[in-house]
């Protein structure tokens, strides 16, 4: 039996994980969610678990060293610690970077010295069988050309471009330092763009879902055409779950299903789905067209193309990607369309704040 520490558990890809590693193991876990809820954070997707005997929330920031250590001198049997807690939005990193470095870099390091701290030996080996899995990012990689035949691999150079993928790429090395130095059991995957329920409308798929129900402009950055390699979210959940768990000690893992799409590509998607599956006498149907597609001024820096290759994970570890994105992008619509509620909390107060300073449309 083992016990989780998942941080940043109230977010879109932790709060995914957290249903994902109950649905799985059942009774047979013990999940401790850490998280301090930001903007990002929001217990709502984690109300059918919040009574059930094997979780405990703890709402803590990565950066209080003491908050952090008291919870693993309280928990001595946490074993694992899933690392998700992150500023991950790079829109809001060229506005404010400081917050990423903060929680980025400063909170994985305050998470992997608490977690040493806790599981390290008299002589400086770890308790048997402790791991810790870092979630990074494929933007740590950079950007590929406009070639359908570049992919980033574990052996790719870092070469990040935002605030938010330099935060990320030093909170990798961080990792990778504390992996060579001390033999800290730890792994890094790196994952592509992740799509589905309880993501956060400020990233691309979810907004657009958002303002095409609303019958408000779809802003799409530059000429539409930067490609990102798009995955479901429970198949990234069920990559950490393996790495986690079976991977090699040390190792890095890129997780990606090769979905390349250009933006333009999925925003036409998201309006035909939407179309198709509102019902005839459903009034919002009637302004769900391509009509709403706004192409605004470019983000600053923007990466061109991401594509991940997943050669590793998938002979390794034997994970393969099991929603494809015309399936994945119905549930996630099917999501948003039996949520509003959800949607109506999460974008009242400073989400209009900030959706009015970032887009003039
Ligand atoms: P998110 O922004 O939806 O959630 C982040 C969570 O971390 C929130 O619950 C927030 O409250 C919490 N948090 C933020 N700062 C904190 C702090 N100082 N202390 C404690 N908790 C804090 O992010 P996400 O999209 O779920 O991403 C999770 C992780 O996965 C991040 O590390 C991100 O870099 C990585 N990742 C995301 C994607 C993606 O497409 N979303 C892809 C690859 C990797
Ligand atoms: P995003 O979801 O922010 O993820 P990331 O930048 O981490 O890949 O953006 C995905 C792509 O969509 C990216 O190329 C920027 C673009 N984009 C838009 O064109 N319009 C938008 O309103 C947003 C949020 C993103």
């Amino acid at each position: 039996m083992h016990t989780y520490l998942v941080t940043g558990g109230a977010g879109f890809i932790g709060s995914n994980f957290i249903h994902y590693m109950f649905k799985k193991y059942g009774d047979d876990i013990r999940i401790i969610n850490v998280d301090a809820l930001t903007y990002a954070g929001n217990l709502e997707n984690l109300k059918s678990v919040e009574d059930k005997k094997g979780y405990t929330f703890i709402r803590a920031d990565i950066t209080d060293k003491s908050a952090i250590e008291r919870i693993f001198t309280d928990n001595p049997d946490i074993d694992r610690v899933v690392h998700f807690a992150a500023e991950s939005h790079v829109d809001r990193s060229i506005r404010t970077p400081e917050v990423f470095v903060q929680t980025n870099v400063l909170g994985t390091t305050v998470m992997l010295n608490c977690a040493k701290a806790a599981w390290e030996l008299e002589d400086g080996s770890f308790k048997e069988g402790c791991r810790f899995l870092h979630v990074s990012t494929d933007e740590v990689y950079g950007s590929l050309p406009d070639d359908d035949s570049a992919f980033f691999y574990e052996t790719t150079p870092y070469d990040p471009h935002s605030p938010y993928s330099a935060s990320k790429a030093s909170s990798d090395m961080i990792v990778k330092a504390y992996m060579d130095t001390y033999k800290f059991p730890a792994n890094i995957t790196n994952c592509s763009n992740n799509y589905g329920p309880y993501q956060f409308p400020e990233k691309l798929i979810p907004l657009m879902i958002n303002n095409a129900l609303n019958g408000k402009k779809l802003p799409v950055y530059g000429d539409g055409m930067n490609v990102r390699d798009w995955l479901y979210v429970e198949d990234h959940c069920k990559a950490i779950d393996m790495v986690i768990n079976k991977g090699r000690l040390f190792e890095t893992y890129n997780v990606g299903g090769h979905n390349e799409m250009h933006n333009i590509d999925i925003v036409r998607i998201i309006i035909e789905s939407i179309h198709d599956m509102l019902a005839d006498n459903d009034e919002r149907k009637a302004h769900v067209n391509d009509e709403l597609i706004t192409y605004v001024e470019d983000r600053k820096g923007h990466d061109r193309r991401y594509a991940i290759a997943p050669d590793k994970i998938r002979s390794e570890l034997g994970w393969e990607p099991e929603t494809m994105f015309r399936e994945g992008i119905r549930k996630t619509i099917q999501w948003y369309f039996d949520n509003t509620e959800w949607m109506k909390n999460v974008t009242s107060g400073d989400y209009q704040k900030y959706y009015e300073s970032m887009y003039s449309v």
